[in-house]
């Protein structure tokens, strides 16, 4: 969910709906306003389900009243369906207060059955209410509401950001957070919250950084924070290097699309300062010791959705470079069948964000079992590189479509980065030998260009299978997950029945799927010394046999494979292990394009969040 909550001498409803509009790619099924109506005392808000245009138009019928003090959410449903009344915010039983949540309270059931009993009425079917209605009572009660919030806090269990304001106390905002997102925009006479930094990044970019179980109080001239006991804590000031243009369209239809021609620039910002002039490897944010990293035995990589993906390449490539062992797990399944993880592991946590929840849990289970653990993020200020004892940063700008794609690619760099300096740390691989994979990790935002170039070609493609009820990618070594990648994309953009397959298993039961007209897209390696590309052209002919459509992804002199091609995308030339670099951007394209033109929101696709922020 996006939260946004404000205190200043702004109009404090625009403020608010500003922030939501920047944050809306974190949920979108429904949104709500609140303001303090300092003249009647009162809260005044209105929610609406569905997306932000819903609200904004109630509003423009029917404003709410001038505030210096107000809070707002976009919702991804948990508990409850996204409908006006499960909106938030959510009142208490006095109606003094009103109140944000992000997250799941666990205990909610419990706490319900209490309020209940002592005559609170419920209008919601969420998890929230029950938080309105414990505030609302300890403010009624005398509690202010700082103190309100520290022993609600104390009560609920899961993970929550809650963000409240009260009719009587017009001064301030005040949060709270465990495991859910939520940082402070620090402005002058003036004062923000927020989900990420994405909602004041117009007004400020000084922000504050705050611990697990804090409550935040604003005012407009004062931010104090608090642990959830009431004694003192300190947040941890930075600056946000974002501009306001990166979380901008920039003339683009979408986010998704400016983001997909944004990769040669993001892949050349992710790769700059890492090595020296010779090519060595320098990364200076892994704070794990050069000696520690010669222990490690094993490397487990965690993640979830298109971050998996990027791990499920660089299993290739780290296992290659520096032999060794290199497991790839989804972060949902990892803490749950009991890992061996021992010090000399070494725990990859490979997040955008850096708040995914199941990502989150995986790697403080991972640190408890005292494996090292490093994070490759996009996001700083976020969780996950937090808690984690090592990161490397991915230097993509923000990221909004909801569905990755800059992210992916800078992903995947950072991974070549971590196994190629494991593989200079450890001496696997010769000192030349590195300098030259960094080389032509080099040439990369220039050839992704060139695939950028022929985008035509591939819209081309997606105009010819608009009506397409079936897709099928086909992939072989890094290929392979690349091609799992690529149905990912257009399941969740453009909602068509795809899967991605490993080409050498399609004889194993996949090819049962084939019949006439299937369009089937094959990833072909690189021609090598290994015989991959033989294997993946055996693959395409028994899917012709069947009478699918080949359509071919292949390097630009690969003329070996012309005849069997029904159609051709051509891609520059490079190494196996780096071609995912270039074979994804057509996929990414094709999604892009083909739900553009079914009449989908490519940014907004329904039922997804930018970033899942719990379990
Ligand atoms: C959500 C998004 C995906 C993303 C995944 C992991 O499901 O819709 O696009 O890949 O989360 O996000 P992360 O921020 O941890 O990389």
């Amino acid at each position: 969910c996006g939260i946004v909550g404000y205190v200043g001498a702004r109009e404090a409803r625009e403020v608010v709906i500003e922030g939501l509009r920047r944050l809306e790619y974190r949920g979108y099924d429904s949104a709500g306003v609140a303001v303090v109506d300092t003249a009647a005392g009162a809260i005044a808000s209105d929610k609406r389900a569905g997306k932000l245009a819903n609200l904004e138009k109630a509003l423009a019928e029917s404003p709410l009243p001038a505030s210096s003090t107000g809070i707002g959410h976009t919702r991804w449903a948990t508990h409850g369906a996204p409908n006006d009344v499960n909106a938030h915010p959510h009142l208490g039983g006095s109606g003094r207060v009103a109140l944000i949540h992000n997250g799941i309270i666990e205990n909610f059931a419990r706490l319900r059955d209490e309020l209940e009993a002592e005559g609170h009425h419920f209008a919601s079917e969420t998890d929230t209410e029950v938080a309105a209605h414990l505030l609302d009572r300890a403010v009624v009660a005398g509690a202010d509401l700082t103190t309100a919030m520290q022993e609600v806090s104390r009560r609920l269990e899961g993970a929550f950001t809650l963000v409240a304001i009260d009719a009587q106390d017009p001064a301030r905002v005040v949060a709270s957070r465990r495991n859910s997102p939520l940082v402070v925009g620090l402005g002058e006479g003036e004062n923000f919250l927020a989900s990420d930094v994405a909602a004041f990044i117009p007004y400020t970019r000084e922000a504050l950084e705050l611990d697990q179980d804090q409550v935040v109080t604003i005012t407009a001239e004062d931010v104090s924070v608090t642990n959830f006991d009431g004694t003192p804590a300190e947040g941890k000031p930075y600056h946000v290097t974002w501009d306001l243009s990166a979380a901008e369209k920039d003339g683009f239809d979408w986010f998704m699309r400016k983001e997909i021609f944004e990769q040669p620039d993001a892949v050349a910002a992710s790769l700059l300062s890492r090595h020296t002039a010779t090519g060595a490897l320098q990364l200076d944010e892994v704070r794990i010791s050069e000696d520690d990293l010669r222990e490690v035995d094993k490397i487990i990589v965690i993640a979830c959705g298109t971050s998996f993906y990027a791990g499920l390449v660089a299993k290739y490539a780290i296992e290659h470079w520096t032999r060794i062992p290199c497991e790839v797990e989804l972060a949902s399944e990892f803490r749950y069948r009991d890992p061996i993880l021992t010090r000399d592991t070494l725990v990859v946590a490979i997040s955008q964000s850096g708040e995914t929840a199941d990502t989150l849990m995986a790697i403080r289970y991972a640190r408890a079992q005292r494996a090292k653990v490093l994070a490759i993020c996009n996001s700083n200020g976020s969780t996950i590189p937090r808690e984690s004892d090592a990161v490397i940063y991915t230097h993509a700008g923000p990221e909004i479509g909801v569905a990755s794609t800059k992210g992916y690619l800078t992903q995947l760099i950072a991974c070549y980065l971590l196994g190629l300096y494991l593989a200079q740390v450890r001496g696997t691989r010769f000192g030349d030998e590195i300098a030259m994979i960094v080389r032509e990790l080099e040439t990369m935002p220039q050839h992704i260009q060139t695939v950028l170039d022929n985008a035509e070609e591939v819209y081309a493609l997606a105009r010819e299978y608009v009506d397409a009820t079936s897709v099928l990618f086909l992939g072989r070594h890094a290929g392979y997950p690349v091609a799992l990648e690529g149905a990912l994309k257009l399941k969740e953009l453009a909602y068509i029945h795809a899967e991605g397959f490993a080409a050498g298993e399609l004889k194993h039961g996949p090819i049962a799927l084939i019949e006439d007209g299937l369009p089937v897209f094959c990833v072909v390696p690189p021609r090598g010394r290994d015989q991959l590309h033989d294997k993946m052209i055996s693959g395409i002919q028994e899917i012709k046999a069947r009478g699918a459509t080949a359509i071919c992804l292949a390097e630009d002199d690969d003329d070996e494979i012309t005849p069997y091609a029904d159609r051709l995308i051509r891609l520059p030339k490079v190494s196996t292990l780096l071609q995912p670099l270039l074979s994804v951007v057509p996929l990414q394209l094709f999604a892009c394009e083909l739900a553009t033109l079914r009449g989908h929101d490519v940014d907004q696709p329904r039922n997804l969040a930018k970033s899942v922020t719990v379990e």
